[in-house]
């Protein structure tokens, strides 16, 4: 049975693990730096790419900024419209926008990269619909992170192996069942440059609240990146 990248079979249990406030990852990690990238900058509209149900494009409509969101999971895309009637969802994958070139001030991949299929081509189509002078603002799950995970008790220690091969793996939590890619970091960071942007911003946000114990993991592991990037 091809169960594609298992998007599709996951998306209702992704919908009721979101829930409306985010994992998280998202609540205490990277919500807060994503938002201060985006406040007070004058962004008039921004293109959400692969924005699952819509949750950061709700967050980008509250700051005043349009937003587009694309995904290529029905179930989401569906989602997404029933909670914002205001917004724009297209049902398209990242490698092929169907949108047209320098429309957008601000590009967002909000954790994301780890799931395209072909990051080259996406990396291309993100630069494309970004105008000149606007800004692609990434948040990612560390290489470190993906080519590894805790050893038996999380007390044990963390174990990174295989680091340079890169690879699609099966992840499971909590009912999802999905395929991420494991890519080293250069994998990123070369295509980035080779399309001429400029790394503005980076940062490995550190937990802010929620429950300790969770919070000591991400302090101990290396989880989750930002960057911004600008197109010249
Ligand atoms: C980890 S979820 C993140 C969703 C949302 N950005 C968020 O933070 O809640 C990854 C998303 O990438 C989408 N996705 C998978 N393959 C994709 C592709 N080729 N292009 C764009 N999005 C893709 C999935 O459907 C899913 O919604």
């Amino acid at each position: 049975m091809d169960r594609g990248n298992g998007w599709d079979d996951s998306a209702e249990a992704w919908i009721a693990d979101m829930g409306e406030e985010g994992d998280f990852s998202r609540r205490h990690v990277l919500d807060a730096p994503m938002l201060a990238r985006i406040r007070g900058r004058g962004f008039r509209n921004a293109l959400d790419v692969g924005c699952g149900e819509g949750r950061f494009c709700r967050m980008l409509a509250a700051e005043g900024i349009a937003a587009t969101g694309i995904d290529p999971t029905q179930k989401l895309i569906e989602t997404a419209r029933s909670r914002d009637d205001k917004g724009s969802y297209v049902q398209a994958r990242a490698e092929a926008l169907p949108l047209p070139d320098a429309g957008f001030d601000l590009v967002v991949s909000y954790l994301t990269l780890i799931d395209i299929d072909d990051i080259r081509a996406a990396i291309a189509e993100m630069v494309r619909v970004l105008r000149p002078g606007g800004s692609l603002l990434v948040a990612n799950l560390n290489s470190f992170s993906t080519a590894g995970g805790w050893k038996g008790d999380p007390g044990s220690g963390y174990l990174i192996d295989n680091y340079l091969d890169e690879r699609a793996e099966w992840v499971s939590w909590r009912g999802i069942l999905i395929r991420n890619w494991h890519r080293p970091f250069h994998a990123y960071m070369q295509p980035l440059l080779e399309h001429g942007l400029r790394l503005v911003h980076f940062d490995e946000p550190a937990p802010q609240g929620g429950d300790p114990r969770q919070a000591a993991r991400y302090r101990r592991a290396p989880y989750l990146h930002v960057m911004e990037w600008v197109r010249g």
